[in-house]
């Protein structure tokens, strides 16, 4: 754990009104934990950028029922068994399923993952979340 630094920002007023109304409705409840943020959300892209070790989760949808479907999404996994750390499976309704996988590895491999797993026919949709392991922040 660090200790806090204090330090002051110049920006335009009409700016600041626009961060101020923002900050708000993304309930934050003050200026610094929201410029905290910022930056921390910057840092992690820069981690991703960098080809850095990373952590994430992907999370897919598909209709069960359609063919080799669940067989490709196992292959898939098993070829790419370094980076996954846990899958979640949840039968949402009848026919979809979520499918949730948690990732740590390098970023590279990690969209790479994402991309062959949201290019596979018959998943209707799939979402990289890309953060940190949290030891840079
Ligand atoms: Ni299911």
């Amino acid at each position: 754990m660090s200790f806090l630094v204090r330090f002051g920002i110049s920006l335009e007023k009409d700016l600041l009104r626009k961060f101020d109304s923002h900050r708000k409705i993304k309930n934050y409840a003050n200026r610094s934990e929201a410029i905290r943020d910022l930056i921390r959300e910057d840092l992690v892209k820069a981690e991703w950028k960098g080809n850095k070790e990373i952590s994430g989760a992907i999370t897919l949808i598909y209709d069960h029922h359609k063919r080799e479907l669940l067989n490709k999404i196992t292959d898939i996994q098993h070829d790419f068994q370094k980076i996954i750390i846990s899958t979640q499976h949840v039968h949402l309704d009848h026919d979809n399923c979520l499918e949730i996988i948690a990732i740590k590895g390098s970023s590279k491999d990690a969209q790479e993952l994402a991309d062959t797993l949201k290019a596979i026919k018959g998943v209707k949709h799939g979402a990289l979340s890309m953060s940190s392991t949290g030891k840079e922040l």
